[in-house]
């Protein structure tokens, strides 16, 4: 089996409806019915739609245990498919809106990453993100609480949520914060906005990797600038089709991407609710863009080596490829 490795997930969109009606129980929470299709999978059309379907799912996750659960649970499923790093995006907003604190949160998360390494010998990282369209003032408390309460497994900061509300700019002091703290930086652009949103990010942020990017091919200077300031795309082509970015997947980017050069990785996003796995994302690379298992594995450890792990142990796990 191909190993594999994951740079961007979210972990709130990571639990399965199945596993999101257990929590609603275990809360004694209901669940609006409009969350679920009468197969079981989440409803959502647009991305508007789906960002709200995953506030609702994320709503059940209402303690350390129910974040340690989630974790393990992904991370399980990730181990299964051949992944040995996983590198989860949390939101300490939803927590909060679920009633928890960021230390609870980062608790649970701590201990889920925990027990699936000595289980299933994944190793697991934590990105904290802020919610974008929650504007500039809630991502500076997130990144606040972040550096306040420092951890080895917390390894990043980035931002995810709605690209066409507010500007990057806005964003600068939560990521300056947390990046002078030694946290390495990632964002969402070039998903659902044009090549100019991906130009901003890198203007006025300090990321050393673009959540999805695909967008940018729209502008060959910005590719070149990607290449030049060596930023690696975490490349989501499940989601992208999932969420009509693109139509098909003979329409997606991603090889003419890695043809002219950028840095392109393979991610999940939110599995269940694009109906993928990290697993699928290394098939849809092999049966779409013709990558041999060779290819796949120089993908795998792109990943690693671009990973926000301290170099120890990203050598560590580009020795197993
Ligand atoms: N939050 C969870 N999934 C996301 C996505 N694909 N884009 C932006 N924000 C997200
Ligand atoms: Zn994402």
């Amino acid at each position: 089996m191909v190993l594999k490795a994951e740079l961007h997930s979210h972990l709130e969109g990571t639990a399965s409806p199945e596993l999101v009606k257990r929590l609603a129980k275990r809360n004694s929470m209901s669940l609006p019915a409009e969350l679920f299709k009468n197969d079981g999978t989440f409803k959502w059309t647009t991305f508007l739609e789906f960002l709200n379907a995953y506030d609702l799912a994320s709503s059940v996750i209402k303690t350390p245990e129910d974040y340690r659960d989630v974790t393990y649970d992904y991370l399980r499923q990730c181990a299964e498919q051949g992944t040995i790093y996983a590198e989860v995006m949390s939101s300490p907003d939803h927590a909060a809106m679920a009633g928890m604190s960021y230390q609870n949160h980062l608790d649970g998360i701590v201990q889920g990453i925990e027990d699936a390494q000595s289980d299933f010998d994944i190793v697991g990282r934590l990105i904290v993100t802020c919610v974008r369209h929650l504007g500039p003032e809630r991502s500076i408390e997130v990144a606040k609480q972040t550096v306040a309460s420092p951890h080895p497994l917390v390894v990043g900061f980035g931002m995810g949520g709605d690209e066409n509300a507010h500007h990057p700019s806005d964003f600068s002091t939560a990521f300056n914060t947390a990046n002078e703290s030694g946290l390495l930086c990632n964002v969402h652009a070039g998903e659902m906005a044009g090549p100019e949103s991906v130009h901003a990010a890198l203007d006025h942020l300090p990321v050393k990797r673009i959540g999805h990017g695909v967008r940018s091919i729209e502008d060959p200077n910005l590719v070149q600038r990607l290449i030049d300031q060596n930023i690696t795309l975490e490349v989501c082509p499940g989601s992208n089709i999932a969420l009509g970015v693109y139509p098909n997947f003979a329409e997606h980017p991603f090889l003419k991407l890695k043809e002219a050069g950028c840095k392109v990785t393979l991610s999940s996003d939110d599995p269940p609710f694009f109906h993928t796995t990290i697993g699928n994302e290394y098939r849809i690379a092999a049966n779409h863009f013709s990558l041999s298992d060779n290819e796949l594995t120089e993908i795998t450890k792109i990943s690693l080596e671009n990973s926000f792990a301290d170099q120890k142990t990203k050598d560590k796990l580009i020795a197993r490829l």
